[in-house]
Protein backbone atom coordinates (compact mmCIF):
# COMPACT_ATOMS: atom_id res chain seq x y z
CA UNK A 1 0.00 0.00 0.00
CA UNK A 2 1.16 3.82 -0.67
CA UNK A 3 2.84 4.86 2.76
CA UNK A 4 0.15 7.88 4.39
CA UNK A 5 2.46 10.80 5.72
CA UNK A 6 3.67 10.55 8.98
CA UNK A 7 1.98 13.25 11.00
CA UNK A 8 -1.30 11.73 9.84
CA UNK A 9 -1.72 9.12 12.30
CA UNK A 10 1.07 10.46 14.56
CA UNK A 11 1.00 10.47 18.52
CA UNK A 12 0.04 13.67 20.33
CA UNK A 13 3.21 16.10 20.44
CA UNK A 14 3.97 18.91 22.35
CA UNK A 15 4.12 21.84 19.81
CA UNK A 16 2.45 22.02 16.68
CA UNK A 17 2.94 25.06 13.49
CA UNK A 18 0.18 25.16 11.77
CA UNK A 19 0.19 26.83 8.57
CA UNK A 20 -1.99 28.11 5.65
CA UNK A 21 -0.48 29.01 2.07
CA UNK A 22 -2.69 30.33 -0.91
CA UNK A 23 -0.56 29.80 -4.26
CA UNK A 24 0.34 32.42 -6.55
CA UNK A 25 -1.08 31.59 -10.17
CA UNK A 26 0.47 29.40 -12.48
CA UNK A 27 2.86 28.08 -10.00
CA UNK A 28 1.54 24.25 -10.62
CA UNK A 29 4.51 22.60 -11.86
CA UNK A 30 6.71 24.23 -9.04
CA UNK A 31 4.40 23.66 -6.17
CA UNK A 32 4.46 19.55 -7.42
CA UNK A 33 8.20 19.65 -6.85
CA UNK A 34 8.48 22.25 -4.28
CA UNK A 35 5.58 19.52 -2.05
CA UNK A 36 7.86 16.73 -2.14
CA UNK A 37 11.20 18.80 -1.01
CA UNK A 38 8.77 19.82 1.97
CA UNK A 39 8.58 15.64 2.77
CA UNK A 40 12.37 16.11 1.97
CA UNK A 41 12.44 18.69 5.20
CA UNK A 42 10.39 16.52 7.32
CA UNK A 43 12.42 13.43 6.91
CA UNK A 44 16.05 15.23 7.16
CA UNK A 45 15.05 16.77 10.79
CA UNK A 46 12.97 13.38 11.87
CA UNK A 47 16.18 11.51 11.33
CA UNK A 48 18.59 14.45 12.74
CA UNK A 49 16.08 14.98 16.02
CA UNK A 50 14.77 11.26 16.34
CA UNK A 51 14.06 12.63 20.31
CA UNK A 52 11.94 15.00 19.04
CA UNK A 53 9.34 12.53 17.52
CA UNK A 54 8.97 15.21 14.45
CA UNK A 55 6.18 14.10 12.08
CA UNK A 56 4.08 16.45 9.69
CA UNK A 57 1.40 16.52 7.02
CA UNK A 58 1.26 18.17 3.96
CA UNK A 59 -2.48 18.87 2.20
CA UNK A 60 -3.93 20.22 -0.56
CA UNK A 61 -6.75 22.57 -0.59
CA UNK A 62 -10.11 20.91 -2.19
CA UNK A 63 -10.89 23.65 -4.39
CA UNK A 64 -6.90 24.18 -5.44
CA UNK A 65 -6.51 20.09 -6.10
CA UNK A 66 -7.73 20.16 -9.70
CA UNK A 67 -5.22 23.18 -10.47
CA UNK A 68 -2.93 21.15 -9.04
CA UNK A 69 -3.32 17.77 -10.08
CA UNK A 70 -5.89 18.22 -13.37
CA UNK A 71 -7.97 15.03 -13.58
CA UNK A 72 -6.93 12.91 -10.37
CA UNK A 73 -9.69 13.21 -8.65
CA UNK A 74 -10.26 11.41 -5.41
CA UNK A 75 -13.05 9.52 -5.07
CA UNK A 76 -15.04 11.64 -2.38
CA UNK A 77 -13.08 14.89 -3.04
CA UNK A 78 -15.58 17.90 -1.71
CA UNK A 79 -15.45 21.53 -0.65
CA UNK A 80 -15.56 22.49 3.10
CA UNK A 81 -19.58 21.72 4.14
CA UNK A 82 -21.51 25.01 4.30
CA UNK A 83 -24.15 24.83 7.80
CA UNK A 84 -25.74 27.34 9.87
CA UNK A 85 -28.36 28.07 11.78
CA UNK A 86 -29.62 30.73 13.60
CA UNK A 87 -26.79 32.47 15.41
CA UNK A 88 -24.67 28.91 14.38
CA UNK A 89 -22.64 28.56 11.61
CA UNK A 90 -19.50 27.01 10.42
CA UNK A 91 -17.60 29.58 7.94
CA UNK A 92 -16.34 28.31 5.15
CA UNK A 93 -12.47 29.55 4.78
CA UNK A 94 -10.41 27.83 1.87
CA UNK A 95 -6.49 28.19 1.60
CA UNK A 96 -4.59 25.92 -1.22
CA UNK A 97 -1.81 24.24 1.22
CA UNK A 98 -2.19 23.09 4.67
CA UNK A 99 1.40 22.07 6.04
CA UNK A 100 1.27 20.97 9.37
CA UNK A 101 4.57 20.41 11.68
CA UNK A 102 4.67 18.62 15.11
CA UNK A 103 7.37 17.69 16.94
CA UNK A 104 8.13 17.65 20.93
CA UNK A 105 10.12 20.73 21.02
CA UNK A 106 8.92 24.30 19.61
CA UNK A 107 12.33 25.20 18.05
CA UNK A 108 12.58 22.02 16.09
CA UNK A 109 8.53 23.24 14.60
CA UNK A 110 10.08 26.49 14.26
CA UNK A 111 13.12 25.25 12.39
CA UNK A 112 11.05 23.67 9.99
CA UNK A 113 8.82 26.22 9.61
CA UNK A 114 11.63 28.78 8.36
CA UNK A 115 12.56 25.75 5.97
CA UNK A 116 9.58 25.37 4.69
CA UNK A 117 8.58 28.81 4.10
CA UNK A 118 12.09 29.84 2.52
CA UNK A 119 11.34 26.86 0.26
CA UNK A 120 7.68 28.54 -0.72
CA UNK A 121 8.50 31.68 -0.93
CA UNK A 122 8.00 33.31 -4.12
CA UNK A 123 4.96 30.75 -5.36
CA UNK A 124 2.36 31.31 -2.08
CA UNK A 125 1.28 33.89 0.62
CA UNK A 126 1.38 32.67 3.44
CA UNK A 127 -2.11 33.43 5.22
CA UNK A 128 -2.27 31.63 8.93
CA UNK A 129 0.20 30.52 11.33
CA UNK A 130 -0.78 29.16 14.45
CA UNK A 131 1.06 27.70 17.45
CA UNK A 132 -0.14 25.07 18.83
CA UNK A 133 0.79 22.71 22.63
CA UNK A 134 -0.39 20.51 24.59
CA UNK A 135 -1.69 22.06 28.02
CA UNK A 136 -1.41 19.56 31.02
CA UNK A 137 -2.16 16.24 30.04
CA UNK A 138 -3.80 16.42 26.96
CA UNK A 139 -6.55 19.11 28.07
CA UNK A 140 -8.39 21.63 26.11
CA UNK A 141 -8.43 24.98 26.97
CA UNK A 142 -12.04 24.86 28.75
CA UNK A 143 -10.11 22.03 30.95
CA UNK A 144 -11.67 18.51 29.36
CA UNK A 145 -9.17 15.93 28.30
CA UNK A 146 -9.40 15.82 24.39
CA UNK A 147 -8.88 12.86 22.01
CA UNK A 148 -9.84 9.98 24.51
CA UNK A 149 -12.19 8.38 22.69
CA UNK A 150 -10.17 8.64 19.50
CA UNK A 151 -9.10 5.43 17.72
CA UNK A 152 -5.72 4.17 19.26
CA UNK A 153 -2.99 1.64 17.29
CA UNK A 154 -4.01 0.24 13.89
CA UNK A 155 -7.50 1.26 14.25
CA UNK A 156 -6.20 4.84 13.70
CA UNK A 157 -4.93 3.90 9.79
CA UNK A 158 -8.16 2.09 9.13
CA UNK A 159 -10.27 4.85 10.52
CA UNK A 160 -7.83 8.20 9.04
CA UNK A 161 -6.30 6.18 5.21
CA UNK A 162 -8.07 5.55 2.41
CA UNK A 163 -7.71 1.84 1.27
CA UNK A 164 -7.75 0.05 -2.02
CA UNK A 165 -11.76 1.00 -2.59
CA UNK A 166 -9.53 3.99 -4.01
CA UNK A 167 -6.37 2.29 -5.22
CA UNK A 168 -4.60 5.64 -6.80
CA UNK A 169 -5.52 7.38 -3.67
CA UNK A 170 -4.50 4.85 -1.12
CA UNK A 171 -2.73 6.35 1.53
CA UNK A 172 -4.42 9.59 1.58
CA UNK A 173 -6.99 11.05 4.04
CA UNK A 174 -9.17 13.43 3.79
CA UNK A 175 -8.27 16.70 5.98
CA UNK A 176 -11.06 18.73 7.56
CA UNK A 177 -9.65 22.22 9.97
CA UNK A 178 -11.49 24.48 12.38
CA UNK A 179 -10.17 27.43 14.13
CA UNK A 180 -12.53 27.37 16.86
CA UNK A 181 -12.66 30.28 19.77
CA UNK A 182 -13.13 29.93 23.01
CA UNK A 183 -15.27 32.35 25.29
CA UNK A 184 -13.81 31.20 28.06
CA UNK A 185 -15.44 34.25 30.35
CA UNK A 186 -18.76 32.75 29.78
CA UNK A 187 -17.48 29.01 30.33
CA UNK A 188 -15.87 29.87 33.24
CA UNK A 189 -19.07 31.14 34.67
CA UNK A 190 -20.68 27.85 34.53
CA UNK A 191 -20.11 25.33 37.34
CA UNK A 192 -18.42 22.76 37.06
CA UNK A 193 -21.42 20.28 36.43
CA UNK A 194 -22.67 22.31 33.79
CA UNK A 195 -19.60 22.06 31.65
CA UNK A 196 -19.85 18.05 32.36
CA UNK A 197 -23.20 17.79 31.36
CA UNK A 198 -22.27 19.56 27.87
CA UNK A 199 -19.50 17.78 27.66
CA UNK A 200 -20.76 14.40 28.82
CA UNK A 201 -18.11 13.50 30.60
CA UNK A 202 -17.02 14.30 34.15
CA UNK A 203 -13.92 16.79 33.78
CA UNK A 204 -11.40 16.14 36.35
CA UNK A 205 -11.46 12.51 36.11
CA UNK A 206 -12.54 12.38 32.88
CA UNK A 207 -14.96 9.56 32.92
CA UNK A 208 -17.71 9.17 30.47
CA UNK A 209 -21.52 9.77 31.51
CA UNK A 210 -23.58 6.80 31.23
CA UNK A 211 -25.48 7.36 28.05
CA UNK A 212 -28.73 8.46 29.89
CA UNK A 213 -27.14 10.73 31.90
CA UNK A 214 -25.53 12.77 28.96
CA UNK A 215 -28.00 15.43 28.08
CA UNK A 216 -29.34 15.46 24.07
CA UNK A 217 -27.03 18.61 23.34
CA UNK A 218 -23.97 17.21 25.08
CA UNK A 219 -21.49 17.53 22.51
CA UNK A 220 -20.44 13.57 22.69
CA UNK A 221 -23.95 12.66 21.99
CA UNK A 222 -23.94 15.11 19.06
CA UNK A 223 -21.06 13.72 17.86
CA UNK A 224 -20.77 10.04 18.97
CA UNK A 225 -23.27 8.89 15.95
CA UNK A 226 -23.91 5.77 14.38
CA UNK A 227 -23.86 4.75 10.82
CA UNK A 228 -26.44 3.37 9.15
CA UNK A 229 -25.28 -0.11 9.79
CA UNK A 230 -25.19 0.42 13.57
CA UNK A 231 -21.37 0.58 14.45
CA UNK A 232 -19.79 3.81 15.56
CA UNK A 233 -19.00 6.74 13.05
CA UNK A 234 -15.10 7.73 13.68
CA UNK A 235 -12.67 10.55 12.83
CA UNK A 236 -8.69 10.38 13.75
CA UNK A 237 -9.02 14.17 16.07
CA UNK A 238 -4.94 15.65 15.86
CA UNK A 239 -6.99 19.05 17.36
CA UNK A 240 -4.29 21.37 19.62
CA UNK A 241 -4.75 24.24 21.70
CA UNK A 242 -3.62 27.45 20.30
CA UNK A 243 -3.76 31.13 22.50
CA UNK A 244 -1.96 33.86 24.41
CA UNK A 245 -3.26 36.06 27.15
CA UNK A 246 -6.28 37.33 25.31
CA UNK A 247 -7.18 34.72 22.58
CA UNK A 248 -7.75 31.26 23.26
CA UNK A 249 -9.22 28.31 21.53
CA UNK A 250 -8.85 25.01 19.55
CA UNK A 251 -7.14 24.24 16.66
CA UNK A 252 -9.66 21.42 14.90
CA UNK A 253 -8.27 18.67 12.86
CA UNK A 254 -9.95 15.79 11.56
CA UNK A 255 -8.48 13.06 9.53
CA UNK A 256 -10.72 10.18 7.71
CA UNK A 257 -10.96 7.56 5.05
CA UNK A 258 -14.02 9.75 3.77
CA UNK A 259 -15.43 13.13 4.43
CA UNK A 260 -19.07 11.77 5.66
CA UNK A 261 -18.98 11.19 9.20
CA UNK A 262 -16.45 15.15 9.87
CA UNK A 263 -19.62 16.40 7.65
CA UNK A 264 -22.41 14.18 9.60
CA UNK A 265 -20.94 15.23 12.90
CA UNK A 266 -20.36 18.86 12.21
CA UNK A 267 -23.88 19.00 10.84
CA UNK A 268 -25.35 17.58 13.92
CA UNK A 269 -23.69 19.66 16.24
CA UNK A 270 -25.12 23.24 14.44
CA UNK A 271 -28.06 22.07 12.86
CA UNK A 272 -31.07 21.57 15.83
CA UNK A 273 -32.89 17.85 15.45
CA UNK A 274 -36.59 17.80 15.73
CA UNK A 275 -36.37 18.80 19.07
CA UNK A 276 -34.43 21.94 18.61
CA UNK A 277 -31.73 20.24 20.55
CA UNK A 278 -28.25 21.18 18.79
CA UNK A 279 -24.92 21.18 20.65
CA UNK A 280 -24.06 23.72 23.26
CA UNK A 281 -20.72 23.38 23.37
CA UNK A 282 -21.27 26.19 20.35
CA UNK A 283 -22.59 28.56 22.51
CA UNK A 284 -19.17 28.82 24.29
CA UNK A 285 -16.64 28.67 21.33
CA UNK A 286 -17.34 29.50 17.95
CA UNK A 287 -15.48 28.24 14.44
CA UNK A 288 -13.57 31.39 12.81
CA UNK A 289 -12.33 29.18 10.06
CA UNK A 290 -13.71 26.53 7.90
CA UNK A 291 -11.25 24.23 5.12
CA UNK A 292 -10.99 20.98 3.76
CA UNK A 293 -8.02 19.31 2.26
CA UNK A 294 -6.75 16.42 0.85
CA UNK A 295 -3.14 14.90 2.07
CA UNK A 296 -1.81 12.29 -0.45
CA UNK A 297 0.26 9.73 0.08
CA UNK A 298 4.25 10.02 -0.12
CA UNK A 299 4.23 7.88 -2.85
CA UNK A 300 1.74 10.39 -4.84
CA UNK A 301 3.49 13.69 -3.77
CA UNK A 302 6.78 11.99 -4.95
CA UNK A 303 5.49 10.30 -8.18
CA UNK A 304 3.72 13.69 -9.14
CA UNK A 305 7.13 16.21 -8.89
CA UNK A 306 9.00 15.17 -11.48
C1 LIG B 1 -13.81 23.74 20.09
C2 LIG B 1 -13.85 22.61 19.43
C3 LIG B 1 -13.92 21.28 20.11
C4 LIG B 1 -13.53 20.92 21.37
C5 LIG B 1 -12.87 21.80 22.43
C6 LIG B 1 -13.83 19.52 21.52
C7 LIG B 1 -13.62 18.81 22.68
C8 LIG B 1 -14.02 17.50 22.87
C9 LIG B 1 -13.91 16.78 24.10
C10 LIG B 1 -13.37 17.36 25.41
C11 LIG B 1 -14.38 15.52 23.89
C12 LIG B 1 -14.50 14.38 24.92
C13 LIG B 1 -13.26 13.52 25.03
C14 LIG B 1 -12.82 12.89 23.73
O1 LIG B 1 -12.04 13.55 23.04
O2 LIG B 1 -13.23 11.79 23.39
C15 LIG B 1 -14.76 15.44 22.51
C16 LIG B 1 -15.25 14.32 21.89
C17 LIG B 1 -15.52 14.22 20.57
N1 LIG B 1 -15.51 15.26 19.66
FE1 LIG B 1 -15.02 17.18 20.01
N2 LIG B 1 -14.40 19.05 20.36
C18 LIG B 1 -14.47 20.10 19.47
C19 LIG B 1 -14.97 20.06 18.20
C20 LIG B 1 -15.36 18.92 17.55
C21 LIG B 1 -15.79 18.86 16.18
C22 LIG B 1 -15.89 20.06 15.23
C23 LIG B 1 -16.07 17.55 15.91
C24 LIG B 1 -16.54 16.93 14.63
C25 LIG B 1 -17.23 17.57 13.68
C26 LIG B 1 -15.81 16.80 17.12
C27 LIG B 1 -15.94 15.42 17.24
C28 LIG B 1 -15.82 14.74 18.42
C29 LIG B 1 -16.01 13.30 18.54
C30 LIG B 1 -16.33 12.33 17.41
C31 LIG B 1 -15.85 12.99 19.89
C32 LIG B 1 -15.99 11.61 20.54
C33 LIG B 1 -17.45 11.38 20.86
C34 LIG B 1 -17.67 10.09 21.62
O3 LIG B 1 -17.57 10.10 22.85
O4 LIG B 1 -17.93 9.09 20.95
N3 LIG B 1 -15.39 17.67 18.09
N4 LIG B 1 -14.53 16.66 21.91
Amino acid sequence: MSQPQKGICAEANLHALFLMFNVMEDGENIIRHKLAKVLDIFEHYDEEHYEAMVSGVVAVGTNYWMELYPGLLPNDLAPFPDFSEHDRSAPVVPFDLFIQIRADRADICHAIGIEVCDLLDGNVELVEQVKGFRFLDGRDLTGFVNGTENPKGMKKFEVAIVGDNDPDFAGGSYIHVQRYQHNMEKWNKLAVLEQENIIGRSKDENIEFDSDDRPAFSHTKRTGLKNADGSSMEILRQSMPYGDMKVQGLYFISCAHSPQPFTKMLQSMIVADDDGVYDKFLDYTTPETGAAFFAPSINFIKQHAK
